[in-house]
């Protein structure tokens, strides 16, 4: 039974402030006994324009970014409407929490609160139960630990520098474990770290803990790339494929089909653009490619997939935004063949859920994902083990937000005994 809910406004890794809620139950026949599980949502810097909407005061203070508003939505709007509600049923909770917000984006409470308690919720329920947070939602088919797909280079918004792509991560595929990828991988970040300081570049890190030096462009990114990989001992394609997250919606212009980049100042049509997307797969040991178009050129997403579709993942970010309708759409006109899953572009666990059932259903994969402002909550790891979403994309393996997510899947793997 919930017995008390609470937000509060606290810091995120760009110390621009969210919403930290608290949610407290108390276990039934254990008179006395309580439990508080307590959440804090993270925040995007690239975010697509059909993301659930994070409630922002608007007020001067942290220059507009405060979320006293949402947080007086939790104390005041959603508490009430929880109290004495069984947490334990996750999705009437959400549904409660989504019918006091009469928005079709979740605006008027945000998404900010709403996913807050919604997340806490579920980690009250799990200390009650007293088992992990990936067991409690995905009981014993809970199982595997995911492949992280590492950013070890920033670009886009996320960085200061002239790269136009906004990620590069490295998978390490050949690791017949967690611990012994995140180990590969940490070893490729250093041995990038080597090649960017022989050649006298910037090891200044981006939002999410990659680094983000001025090159001359793409491939030159690539090429450091593979050669870090080398460098450290591992072989490209066999022990490491790379992922792009290009975030194309950063490259829209007023027309749908248009594109420029905005560090290079280069324009390209959707055809060209998915001519340059194809030489780069066939030129490098490609993974996935994430938003290589934008969340509107339903058109482009449709060639893309028809022509690179059986080579390498395209990955619906900004594009499906974590929103079953919006894959629907996808899955029904063949576009991606992969979703990027997201909580806070949705609002609350339950509907996260849904779109990884989903795509997992229809087969697509879908990869669970920090933000590029973070905070020390590791609920995705626990979201990623417990929906066997095999892959999950949590930055680099510097930054505290970013490793509190990588230390989390070690203890939950050392756990499991794999
Ligand atoms: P964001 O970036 O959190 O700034 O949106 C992450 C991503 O695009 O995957
Ligand atoms: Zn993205």
């Amino acid at each position: 039974k919930i017995v008390n809910v609470k937000g509060r406004e606290v810091m995120d890794s760009r110390g621009n402030p969210t919403v930290e809620a608290e949610v407290t139950v108390k276990a039934l026949g254990m008179p006395g006994e309580i439990y508080t599980g307590c959440a804090i949502v993270p925040s995007g810097a690239s975010t697509g324009i059909f993301e659930a909407v994070e409630l922002r005061d608007g007020e001067k203070r942290y220059g507009g970014k405060g979320v006293l508003k949402a947080v007086k939505n939790i104390n005041e709007e959603i508490y009430p409407a929880l109290e004495g509600e069984n947490a334990l049923n996750q999705n009437k909770i959400d549904h409660i929490i989504m019918n006091l917000d009469k928005s079709e984006n979740k605006g008027e409470l945000g998404a900010n609160a709403i996913l807050a308690v919604s997340m806490a919720n579920a980690k009250a329920c799990a200390l009650a139960l007293n088992i992990p947070e990936y067991k409690y939602v995905g009981g014993i088919s809970a199982k595997t630990l995911p492949v992280p797909m590492m950013n070890i280079l920033n670009g886009g918004a996320h960085a200061s520098n002239n790269i136009d792509v906004q990620e590069f991560m490295i998978l390490p595929v050949g690791a017949d474990s967690f611990r012994e990828g995140l180990r590969w991988c940490a070893e490729v970040y250093d041995s990038l770290k080597k090649i960017l300081k022989s050649k006298g570049l910037s090891v200044a890190v981006g939002d999410e803990g990659g680094f983000a030096p001025d090159l001359s462009g793409e491939e030159e990114a690539l090429d450091i790339i593979v050669k870090a990989i080398e460098n450290a001992g591992y072989k490209a394609n066999e022990d490491f494929k790379i992922s792009l997250d290009v975030a194309a919606s950063e490259w829209k212009t007023n027309q749908v089909g248009e594109y420029l980049m905005p560090k290079k100042n280069k324009q390209m049509n959707t055809d060209e653009l998915i001519e340059m997307w194809e030489e780069i797969s066939d030129k490098y040991p490609i993974f996935s490619i994430e938003d290589p178009l934008d969340e509107e050129d339903w058109k482009g997403w449709e060639k893309i997939t028809e022509k690179l579709g059986d080579k390498i993942r395209l990955v619906g970010d900004d594009l499906f935004v974590t929103n079953v309708k919006r894959l629907k759409r996808g899955l029904k006109n063949k576009c991606a063949n992969a979703i990027l899953i997201k909580p806070n572009q949705i609002g609350t666990v339950t509907e996260t859920l849904n779109a990884v059932k989903m795509a997992q259903n229809m087969g697509y994969i879908a990869i669970m994902s920090h933000r590029s402002g973070e905070s020390e909550d590791t609920t995705i790891a626990d979201l990623a083990v417990g929906l066997n979403t095999g892959y999950i994309k949590t930055g680099a393996p510097c930054r505290g937000e970013r490793t509190a997510k990588y230390n989390r899947l070690l203890r939950i793997e050392e756990q499991m005994g794999i």
